[in-house]
């Protein structure tokens, strides 16, 4: 195989002694083009992979809440009694069995709350005694207003988006959703 006609090689002696190869341009990754086909495989190749990562990001996104109707007759709830609703929901081809717990508050707005203990997702209760809601897993106590009075709860109650209809009541459930767990009080 010959040897490139611009390149010398490197047992060649040089006539000019002062030759250094790091001030030579021909080694010079500022100035050394990029053959074309080598250019060509790059864009390609960024192509791919910003195809692949709206793939991978596609795959990542979250479903659409769903929207559950709830039968409540909301002229009669009890303001700032928690009431507990029960309702069922389809997820694909599984049937998941929840609740909200809706608070009216005295300006007529009403909250639904999601049932799970942010502590590690067990069923609470409101108690009248007490006047606060309590997760008897590890003794979590929220406010009415779902705020954390005391134990591990890392935040307050989460809440489901809510609408009041013609007819009752809409709100708007992470299709993720599971029931809770069992409390242990
Ligand atoms: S799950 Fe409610 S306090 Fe732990």
């Amino acid at each position: 195989m010959g040897i490139p006609s611009d390149r010398a090689p490197a047992s060649e002696p040089r006539a000019d002694a002062r030759f250094d190869p790091r001030f030579d341009p021909r080694f010079d990754p500022r100035v050394t083009p990029i053959p074309r086909r080598s250019m060509l495989a790059l864009l390609g190749v960024s192509a791919l992979g910003a195809a692949s990562l709206a793939a991978v990001l596609e795959g990542c996104a979250t479903p659409p809440p769903i929207t559950v109707s709830l039968d409540v007759d909301v002229a009669a709830l009890p303001v700032g009694a928690p009431t507990e609703v029960a309702f069922t929901m389809t997820v694909g081809q599984a049937v998941v069995d929840g609740s909200t717990w809706l608070v009216k508050q005295a300006d007529g707005d009403l909250i639904a709350f999601d049932p799970r203990c942010t502590h590690a997702t067990c069923a609470y209760r409101w108690s009248d005694e007490a006047d606060r809601f309590q997760c008897g897993c590890h003794d979590g106590r929220f406010a009415l207003d779902g705020t954390v009075l005391a134990g591990p709860p890392p935040r307050p109650l989460d809440r489901f988006p809510i609408r009041q209809t013609a007819t009752g009541i809409e709100i708007d459930v992470p299709a993720s959703f599971a029931a809770p767990k069992a409390s242990l009080g």
